[in-house]
Parts: structure tokens; C-alpha cells; sequence
């Protein structure tokens, strides 16, 4: 062999070893989750960390369908709740770890008014359009664009929703991307621009149960705090009056940690009533736009402690009031009133209905970006 030949081959493999994941580091590995009843293929990509961690994102709604942490004693165990298929996902209406959009939470009528045009979206709740509408992003196959092992694993999904989609302007491009670090950190980075002026809010809707046995799956003993001094309370549709109201003194109090279960009984407060439970937007204290706090759950039981970070202005806390025992989600457990907490850090509910409330417009040549970081630990 040359020698010109012996320095290519040896420059050949370092850089090939350079790009290799190493054994022990954060990996993305692609699979199939399965497929829906028309034959639509449904991928998955597993991205695992150093620390253990590992969750699975499958390409229906971009969404989070499994995520194993350890617990105070090492043990693991999946802490989203979900299905094991993907056409029970397309047929549910919980939204369980999906991205949802176009607009998360509610807009009331499914209505709203932009540069003088008025616009009517689909409407599937109670009269008012949520979490984008009959066939959101949670219900689109999105495609992988890429994925990254290394120092952290990553995949970056995408879709295009045409102009019209659901009833809103402009063909928007959006990308949601999830990174799992080995410090155990699970990030999520929405993205989306437009062609024509429009609105955007896009959020995780992960339902999440922190215990590490079914016997203990109630989250109403989790300690819930949230970094909010006000909230945006609603009408009986659960549609924001507009008010932006101190939760000092109400069952939105959650500054210091809580019981969640603690006040979610007070019939005397008109909104848990509204709600059926806790169903709310906080307004998030620090400035919009950079990452912070917003919100952090400990199960006292399991150790197990999430902490929610965004960029975002807002938090709906969902309890997971409508889950009626009715069907079997994954490990074989039924789901009940009250078995998951749902944070999703997102723009105020209704939003273009509001000008007090921050802008959810976006426009041609902007971009919209929203980040939030799961941070998932244990309490010795
Ligand atoms: C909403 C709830 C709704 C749930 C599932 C939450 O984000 O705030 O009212 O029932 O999503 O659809």
C-alpha cells in the first residue's frame, strides 16, 4: 500500500471515529411504532441517555408516547401516560403527549379577528375551537427530519400545514425538535413561521404520573408548585373573561409547594367548580422569552421530582379532570379523574381575543419559537 493511500485510510477512519456515537453516549435509534388502520406507517425514534433516561417520540403529533426515569431507589418506570398503538392515539381526544397546535388551549367561538379579516376555525369544544381544531398536529404524521447522537440525543420532526388548515390563514412550517442530555434534561424546541399574517401557539401536552406502582397513581398528594402570581380566569366554557387575577387567597395559590389534591374539592370557588378540578392558565412571573422556572411536581412516594422550564408567558395546569376510568392506556392501567398532572407552557388561552394578553400573532418573515425543558431529578 502507498503511503499517500495509508494517511487517506487513516484520516478516513478518524473521522469516521469522530462521528460514531461512543458506546456510553446519549443515542437516537429510529423504529417503527406501528401503523394506523388506513396503513400509515407510524416511526418512532428512542432517544436514551448515560443517565438512563430514555423516551420514545413517534411521528403521529410529533409527540412523546413513553419516558422511563428513575425513581428515588434507581427503579424506572414510565412516567407519561399513553397507548401502545398508534390508532388508539388517533382516535382518542386527550391529546397525550402530543404537540399541539395550531393553537393550544381555546379560542372562544373559534373566532378571531386579524388585519381586518375574520376568521372561523373548526370547532370541537363546547362551542370553541381547542388545541387546533378536529385534526390539530396532534393528529398529523410528521415527518423526521433528522436525528443526532452524541453528548445528547436529538430528533427534529417537521410538518406543513396548509393554508386553510382547520380554518387559519397561511401556510405555516413547523418543527418541534426534543433533546435528551446526559444530565438528565429533556428539551423541547417548537418552531414556526408563516406566509400570511396568522397565530401560533404550539405546547406539549404530556400527562404526567410520577409514581413508580398503579397502587399509587392518584397525583392528588404530589407537591405542585408553580412560579405564577396571577391567573387568567374563565368563563363556564372555560374560555379567559380577560381578567389577569393575583392568585393570592385562592385555590390557584401554588407559589410554595401543594398538595394538589389539597383545595381541588373547594366548592366554593366558582373556577374549580368551571374547571371540574384545575383546568387553568397561569401567567408565569419573570419575562417572557427567556427560559425559567415555571413549574415543579414532587411525588413524595417515588422521589421523583420534574421541573418545567419555558420560554413562554403562560402554564396550563390540567389535572386530568376528564379522564373517566373508561378505557386501559398503556402497562395495562386504567385511567382516572385526577391521575396526571399536565402542564403545558404556552401563550394565554384565547389570546387574539384579548389585547391585554400577550400577542399570539405571528407574521411573514417572523419567527415563533417556543422552548421548554422537562428536568427530571430525585428527593433522597
Ligand atoms: C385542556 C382541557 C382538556 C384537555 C384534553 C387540556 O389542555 O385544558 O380542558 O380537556 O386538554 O383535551
Amino acid at each position: 500500500m502507498s503511503a499517500l493511500r495509508t494517511v487517506l485510510l487513516t484520516a478516513l477512519c478518524v473521522s469516521a471515529l469522530a462521528t460514531m456515537p461512543d458506546a456510553g453516549a446519549a443515542q437516537a435509534r429510529r423504529a417503527t411504532f406501528g401503523a394506523l388502520a388506513d396503513g400509515t406507517r407510524i416511526d418512532a425514534v428512542d432517544l436514551t441517555s448515560r443517565s438512563g433516561i430514555r423516551v420514545r417520540i413517534i411521528t403521529l403529533g410529533a409527540r412523546i408516547q413513553s419516558l422511563y426515569t428513575p425513581d428515588r431507589t434507581g427503579k424506572l418506570a414510565d412516567i407519561v401516560l399513553g397507548f401502545d398503538s398508534p390508532q388508539q392515539y388517533f382516535d382518542d381526544s386527550n391529546y397525550f403527549g402530543a404537540t399541539v397546535g395550531r393553537f393550544a388551549n381555546r379560542i372562544g367561538k373559534g373566532r378571531f379577528t386579524l388585519d381586518g379579516h375574520s376568521y372561523q376555525l373548526a370547532i370541537n369544544d363546547h362551542g370553541n375551537s381547542l388545541h387546533g381544531g378536529t385534526r390539530g398536529f396532534d393528529k398529523r404524521v410528521w415527518k423526521i427530519e433528522s436525528t443526532r447522537s452524541g453528548s445528547s440525543a436529538s430528533v427534529r420532526m417537521s410538518y406543513v400545514s396548509p393554508d386553510g388548515e382547520e380554518g387559519y390563514p397561511g401556510t405555516m412550517h413547523v418543527t418541534a425538535t426534543y433533546t435528551l442530555t446526559d444530565s438528565g434534561e429533556l428539551r423541547i424546541d417548537y418552531r414556526a413561521t408563516t406566509d400570511k399574517p396568522t397565530i401560533v401557539n404550539m405546547s406539549g401536552h404530556s400527562y404526567f404520573n410520577l409514581a413508580s406502582s398503579p397502587a399509587h397513581f392518584s397525583t392528588m398528594r404530589d407537591l405542585l408548585q408553580i412560579n405564577a402570581s396571577h391567573y387568567t380566569p374563565v368563563d363556564d366554557t372555560l374560555i379567559p373573561t380577560g381578567a389577569i387575577t393575583p392568585v393570592a387567597g385562592t385555590p390557584f395559590d401554588f407559589r410554595k409547594p401543594t398538595p394538589i389534591g389539597l383545595r381541588i374539592r373547594d366548592g366554593n370557588d366558582t373556577q374549580i367548580r368551571y374547571c371540574h378540578g384545575y383546568d387553568m392558565n397561569f401567567v408565569l412571573d419573570g419575562r417572557p422569552g427567556t427560559i425559567r422556572l415555571a413549574a415543579r411536581v414532587e411525588d413524595p412516594r417515588s422521589g421523583r421530582v420534574l421541573e418545567v422550564y419555558t420560554t413562554a408567558p403562560g402554564v396550563q395546569f390540567y389535572s386530568g379532570n376528564f379522564l373517566t376510568g373508561a378505557f386501559v392506556g398503556k402497562h395495562g392501567i386504567v385511567y382516572r379523574q385526577g391521575d396526571a398532572v399536565v402542564l403545558e407552557p404556552q401563550d394565554f388561552p384565547d389570546a387574539p381575543n384579548h389585547p391585554n394578553f400577550p400577542s399570539a400573532t405571528l407574521n411573514p418573515g417572523a419567527a415563533y419559537h417556543n422552548e421548554i425543558v422537562y428536568r427530571f431529578a430525585v428527593k433522597r
